[in-house]
This record gives structure tokens, sequence and C-alpha cells, in this order.
């Protein structure tokens, strides 16, 4: 599922920053440049980063 459409950012890419160590979204941006565009991907994708907490 993509997530973030500016950048075709998936589920899966914000999964794998969250293996690697990104906990918060300035992070998660580093990790992956996420929300550099529109920045509209911001609330599902620290939606979803609180999922993986829960999940892991
Ligand atoms: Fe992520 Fe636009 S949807 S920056």
């Amino acid at each position: 599922t993509v997530i973030c459409t500016c950048l075709s950012i998936t589920d899966k890419d914000i999964e794998n920053a969250f293996h690697n160590g990104a906990r918060t979204w300035e992070q998660l941006q580093q990790a992956t440049k996420i929300g550099t565009v529109c920045g509209k991907c911001e609330k599902k994708a620290m939606e979803l980063m609180h999922e993986f907490a829960h999940i892991y």
C-alpha cells in the first residue's frame, strides 16, 4: 500500500525504517524522505508507526 503518494513510499518502506530504528516522524523522514513534498502523509505514516510499535 502506498502511504506517501508524492514519493511512492509504501507501508513496507515505513516498516523497514521502523526496524532500522526510526521511532519519530523526524527519524522516519531522515530514513525515507517521506513527507518532504506535500506533508499530507504524516498522519497516516505516524498511525502506522504506532501500529508497528504495538506489534513489535
Ligand atoms: Fe507524502 Fe505528499 S503524500 S509528501
